[in-house]
């Protein structure tokens, strides 16, 4: 079904947006996807921006992929609001938003999933067991219905751009993987539809993501290259606010994801915390400085 919402088409079968897709390539027009699980932020709208900018035709997916949810997460929790999402995404200058239902892109029957086997493996991969199989196979079938030229990832989410990447290069897929920087709230956080589960204490907590980020990358420029000290020196850091869990702190190979005893200039500094009941996660490139 294609319904008219004023400059902004929302087509919600997989076959429309495939036609749909078809004809603007037959029309010349470069297209660019930006994938998303809704409930918009800045974050969202500045990945939509650069969809644009490199583009003719913008498509933004909203999906809530109930596979990349593990049984215990916040599948039937996460937060949506369609309604939101679609006066933001037409503001932002978006052509088309493709809403799919669960039972299109999972009929009965289906059986298929890309699994990226070693970048998987580490950080994200060891306490979310499926996950990423779960965001690739979402993101080959949107690739597949919506066909773009390019399409748009944060690097907030740094691993499953990475495995999104790989993928791409492993499948010959012919779209162009292009990285946007982290967007943040003005005191350091970095935007996430997840950050509507914070309360106000929790958010405050939550800011030991970022003092972490600071942190390891202002001991990196003093000289100090020993990982296990910095790790030590972050989970200190985080251990000193309330309700905060580390789940990992890694010092890692920003290619392959494996961790590294010696820290250099391009080392990825990737953390997962639990704040609360809210599992939160950030990124820095030592040496980069602003993150
Ligand atoms: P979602 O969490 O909605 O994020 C959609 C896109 O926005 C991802 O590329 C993510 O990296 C990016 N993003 C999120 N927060 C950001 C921030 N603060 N700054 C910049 N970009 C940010 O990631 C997913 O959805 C899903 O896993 C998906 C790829 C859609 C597959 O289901």
């Amino acid at each position: 079904m294609v319904r008219g919402a004023r400059r902004m088409d929302v087509i919600e079968s997989c076959r429309s947006m495939q036609e749909k897709s078809e004809s603007l390539r037959m029309d010349g027009k470069i297209t660019a996807l930006v994938p998303t699980m809704g409930f918009f932020h800045e974050g969202h709208l500045e990945l939509m921006r650069v969809g644009k900018k490199h583009s003719d035709k913008l498509i933004v997916s909203v999906f809530v992929n109930p596979i990349q949810f593990g049984p215990s997460e916040d599948y039937d929790t996460y937060p949506r609001d369609l309604e939101g999402d679609l006066a933001k995404a037409r503001d932002v200058g978006a052509d088309i938003l493709f809403t799919p239902s669960v039972k299109e892109m999972y009929p009965e029957g289906f059986q298929t999933k890309v699994v990226v086997e070693r970048v998987t493996k580490y950080l994200c991969g060891l306490s979310r067991p499926g996950h990423f199989e779960g965001v690739t196979t979402v993101v080959a079938k949107l690739f597949q219905i919506t066909k773009p030229h390019l399409a748009v990832f944060g690097q907030k989410d740094y691993q499953q751009l990475t495995a999104i990447s790989r993928m791409v290069k492993d499948l010959f897929m012919d779209v162009k993987i292009v990285g946007v920087g982290t967007v943040r709230e003005p005191d350091g956080l970095a935007m996430s539809s997840r950050n509507s589960y914070l309360s106000p204490e929790e958010r405050t907590s939550a800011l030991c993501l970022k003092k972490s980020l600071d942190l390891a990358h202002g001991m990196f420029m003093k000289g100090v290259r020993d990982a296990g000290e910095i790790k030590g020196a972050v989970e200190n850091l985080i251990q000193k606010h309330a309700h905060t869990e580390i789940d990992y702190v890694s010092l890692c190979n920003p290619v392959t994801l494996e961790e590294v005893d010696t820290v250099s200039r391009g080392s990825l500094l990737a953390l997962a915390v639990k704040v609360g009941g809210t599992r939160l996660i950030d990124n820095c490139i030592i040496g980069r400085g602003a993150h």
